[in-house]
């Protein structure tokens, strides 16, 4: 099993909606057994795929407690561990723990290696105790920016935060960064040039355009290639994809 993080410290950069549609492709386009993990206390993921309960503790705390969570099978062909408020508790006591704190994702995850192809973890935008479990336990991070100037300073510093993390995580093999809701102006194609030649993580070749069909997708609780295949954005994450697994 492959561990993947999709994180940014920058909120509405495309977080959920790539580790959504990256989720559902490797399920329905690839056939790979995918447990998507929603580790982000507002619980988007969870609300995504009907998953979302209120006040019982949610999935990702249970993690964080050393327990066992809820396993949500659901009709889009891949698991989901679901999230709510009681993550952020669930964090504060693990903050008072005098045990190991930053490897309790990582312990439950190594029990279903056998059982998973991909793990997608969906994190909220800023480093608590959930993310940084998160990171430990993850092979690979997706950092998705929006091209606007306050994403590219949250680039850097993710990726700075990142370098420090990999001291704690010596697994964390690779970084990419992936260019989301992109529209084509002068100043984003600058952004994008800049952002190529002075990132120093690797970023995808494939750019997901901005399309009007992601926000009404997310309202039908459609992966956009189940609801409108041949949009920009759809056609963007099945190249992205194929990117992703070397298959260009
Ligand atoms: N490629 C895209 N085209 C249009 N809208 C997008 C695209 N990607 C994301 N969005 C929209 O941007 C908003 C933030 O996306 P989301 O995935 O929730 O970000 P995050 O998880 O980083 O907060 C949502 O309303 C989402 O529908
Ligand atoms: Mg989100």
């Amino acid at each position: 099993m492959k561990t993947i993080s999709v994180i940014n410290l920058k909120g509405g950069v495309g977080k959920t909606t790539t580790a959504i549609n990256m989720a559902a492709l490797l399920a329905n386009r690839w056939g790979k057994r995918v447990l998507l993990i929603d580790n982000d206390k507002q619980g988007n993921t969870s609300q995504f795929f009907g998953k979302y309960i209120k006040d019982a503790t949610c999935g990702a705390a249970r993690i964080l407690e050393g327990g066992d969570p809820a396993i949500w099978v659901t009709d889009q062909g891949l698991d989901v561990i679901n999230a709510n408020m009681t993550l952020e508790t669930a964090e504060n006591e693990l903050l008072k723990s005098n045990d190991r704190q930053d490897n309790r994702m990582k312990m439950f995850l190594q029990k279903k290696m056998q059982e998973y192809d991909f793990c997608i973890i969906d994190n909220p935008p800023a480093v608590g105790m959930c993310v940084i479990n998160a990171l430990c336990a993850s092979d690979e991070v997706i950092v998705p920016v929006k091209l606007d100037n306050w994403a590219l300073d949250g680039t850097e510093m993710i990726t700075e935060t990142i370098g420090q993390l990999k001291a704690l995580n010596k697994d964390l093999k690779k970084i990419s960064v992936l260019i989301t809701d992109f529209i084509k102006t002068p100043e984003s194609e600058a952004a994008e040039e800049w952002l190529r030649e002075n990132c120093s993580a690797e970023v995808f070749k494939t750019k997901i355009r901005f399309s009007k069909k992601v926000d009404s997708a997310t309202y039908y609780k459609q992966p956009l290639d189940g609801y409108s295949l041949m949009c920009a954005a759809a056609v963007d994450y099945r190249k992205m994809i194929k990117e992703y697994l070397g298959k260009e």
